[in-house]
């Protein structure tokens, strides 16, 4: 059973997976033994019972009780046990254990934001320790979305205007892929993250080293931070290449052709009226896609971002 799980599903890196597997590889072998068994009795009939001359007549048989009773008793044990199995799986899969460690998730057309609880943030990337179970709060701040993460076995759709949770526990340290599986619009299929499970040790370093800071101190440093934790690098390149919106790189002054035709120099109040009123004025060749900001960011925030734009060149 081992070979065929890990023929056909990702590795199991969660500690509910290795159960998720056993029920989908009772499912299919089960299923294959009633396809097996159907097809061959059709064939074995087809040349036991065919028709060998003009005279043959077909034997009246009315019923057969024991193999009525059989065929309607057997398949109803079987969706017994697949309910059983599967309802015991969705309990634990849905009851947090009290002890989790809690990391709230935010999706976002198109990439996933973690927050912690001393203020650290990471954009696509998810930081937990090994052999503790970690719980999910997750909401969305557009279009739903849904954190699927095949190595655990789990997925769950995460909604704007309500929170969805999900738990599970990596009892080994590695990395697993994020995966968004709700269709959400041109960049869904980049809406990914990583898992990264650490040593518990490694981990409480990590969280450290990650505290948010607090304060504008340096725009500069502060607006970088802002563009990589809203994860604008999703669409918006550093180095010039061609993204879903134009490039960061060399932005602040470059002169633009709008899809109307005109020309615009962009300044302080282009990149102001951009992050806040998106489809204001669209860059030609670009699809009008990118979400608002509108009461997200701060004035002081937005200044921050233009003074890190004017150093990206
Ligand atoms: Cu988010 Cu698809």
């Amino acid at each position: 059973m081992n070979w065929f799980n890990e023929f056909v599903l990702p590795e199991a890196k969660s500690t509910y997976a290795s159960d998720v597997d056993a029920l989908f590889f009772f499912l299919n072998a089960s299923s294959f033994v009633i396809f097996a068994g159907t097809m061959i009795a059709i064939v074995y009939f087809i040349l036991r019972y065919r028709r060998k001359s003009e005279n043959d007549q077909t034997p009246l048989i009315t019923h057969n009780t024991t193999l009525e009773i059989a065929w309607s008793v057997i398949p109803l044990i079987l969706v017994l046990i697949v309910f059983g199995w599967g309802f015991k799986g969705h309990l634990e899969m849905r009851n947090v254990p009290d002890d989790a460690y809690e990391v709230k998730v935010t999706g976002f057309k198109w990439a996933w934001r973690f927050n912690y609880a001393n203020g650290a943030v990471s954009p696509n990337e998810l930081h937990v320790p090994a052999g503790r179970p970690i719980k999910l709060v997750m909401s969305s701040t557009d279009v739903i979305h849904s954190f699927y993460v095949p190595d655990y076995r789990m997925k769950q759709d995460v909604v704007p205007g309500r929170y969805t949770t999900v738990w599970f526990e990596a009892p080994e340290p590695g990395e697993s892929i994020v995966f968004c599986t709700e269709y959400c619009g041109t960049s869904h299929s980049d809406m990914m993250a990583k898992v990264i499970v650490h040593e518990p040790e490694d981990f409480k370093l990590w969280l450290e080293s990650n505290k948010a800071p607090t304060k504008i101190e340096n725009p500069i440093a502060y607006g970088e931070t802002m563009v990589k934790d809203n994860a604008c690098l999703t669409c918006h390149s550093l180095d010039g290449s061609e993204m879903v919106g134009p490039s960061f790189y060399g932005v602040f002054g470059r002169a633009e052709v709008m899809a109307d035709g005109t020309n615009l120099t962009v300044d302080e109040n282009y990149i102001r009226e951009s992050i806040l009123n998106p489809q204001a004025k669209i860059v030609e060749g670009y699809a009008p896609v990118m979400p608002t900001y509108q009461g997200a960011f701060t004035d002081e925030q937005i200044g921050a971002i233009i003074e890190y734009l004017k150093t990206v060149k």
